[in-house]
């Protein structure tokens, strides 16, 4: 055998055995352990509101930038039955209403047409640069979230709309950006209002639900309940104890704790192992979470 080729056939032995050893050391080596806080979700509450204006397209655009994992809003109906995204009851807050109808007080959502919010401008109060933001419907509200990144929503004061489980199942059945959020396990619907979470989820089964509490953490009856029926249950960062944690996971239920907007409150969150973190700052939990 000419030297040369001994030569080339020596190297090639070589670099295979390297790439061997290599191989088998990385099979044999321990599974790598998961960085604390890895599986816990960044939830952008109301949007990243904390640098938009919350509930608009411009807050969830935000959102998806920032790479949250989920976005969550609010859903309000409007007096044609159309499902807007919005937190209060009333339109004062968060839009130019009473100045563009000043005679309609208390300026309820389900008092105006969606023509008539569309007129409204929902960005001016938060700051002047994103003046002419408009109130978003639940359409392009999915639009906005897209098909990568998770969607909490939140449907307000469910008591006020008669009808509302129907047409929230109507449209998140009728819009492809829904139909596949939902096969991709990645839709939630929850409320304070379990009771009327229980019909919501009754009327459509194959939208994951999730309970939210307020003035205390749930019950041992409340989720050995809601574990028969619901995927979340998700109480404020002030009510809850790690073991409020722990209970809650026992149930075989996630957690997804509001609305924890400073970083000793998140790394405490991410410490008891819950499964997400609803803030205002989106940006600053995912740095948290990066850096460890
Ligand atoms: O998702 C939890 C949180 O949104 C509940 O509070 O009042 O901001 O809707 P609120
Ligand atoms: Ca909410």
């Amino acid at each position: 055998m000419p030297v040369l080729v001994r030569l080339l056939g020596l190297l090639l032995g070589l670099l295979l055995t390297t790439l061997l050893g290599v191989g088998l050391a990385a099979g044999v080596a321990a599974p790598a352990q998961a960085a604390p806080g890895s599986d816990v979700d960044v939830v952008a509450h109301r949007g990243s509101s904390g640098a938009a204006p919350e509930n608009t397209l411009a807050a969830v655009r935000l959102a998806v930038q920032q790479r949250s994992d989920v976005v969550e809003n609010d859903i309000q109906r409007t007096r044609d039955g159309e499902l807007v995204i919005l937190h209060d009851t009333s339109l004062a807050r968060t839009t130019d209403v009473e100045e563009r109808f000043p005679d309609r007080a208390p300026w309820n959502v389900a008092d105006f047409t969606l023509a008539e919010i569309r007129t409204l401008d929902a960005g001016s109060w938060f700051a002047p640069e994103f003046a002419g933001a408009r109130v978003p419907t639940l359409a392009e509200w999915g639009d906005a979230v897209g098909r990568r990144t998770g969607m909490l929503l939140e449907v307000k004061n469910p008591s006020l709309y008669p009808g509302i489980a129907a047409d929230l199942d109507r449209q998140l059945d009728a819009l492809p950006v829904f139909r596949a959020a939902l096969r991709a396990d990645r839709l939630v619907v929850q409320s304070f209002d379990h009771a009327w979470l229980r019909t919501y989820d009754q009327v459509a089964g194959n939208v994951p639900v999730g309970l939210l509490f307020a003035g205390g953490p749930p019950t041992e009856a409340q989720l050995a309940d809601a574990a028969t029926w619901a995927e979340q249950a998700n109480p404020a960062l002030g009510d809850m104890t790690e073991a409020t944690v722990d209970q809650i996971h026992s149930h075989g239920l996630e957690t997804h704790v509001w609305t924890v907007n400073d970083g000793q409150g998140m790394r405490r969150a991410i410490g008891w192992d819950v499964d997400g973190v609803i803030t205002n700052y989106p940006q600053v939990l995912r740095d948290i979470l990066r850096r460890g």
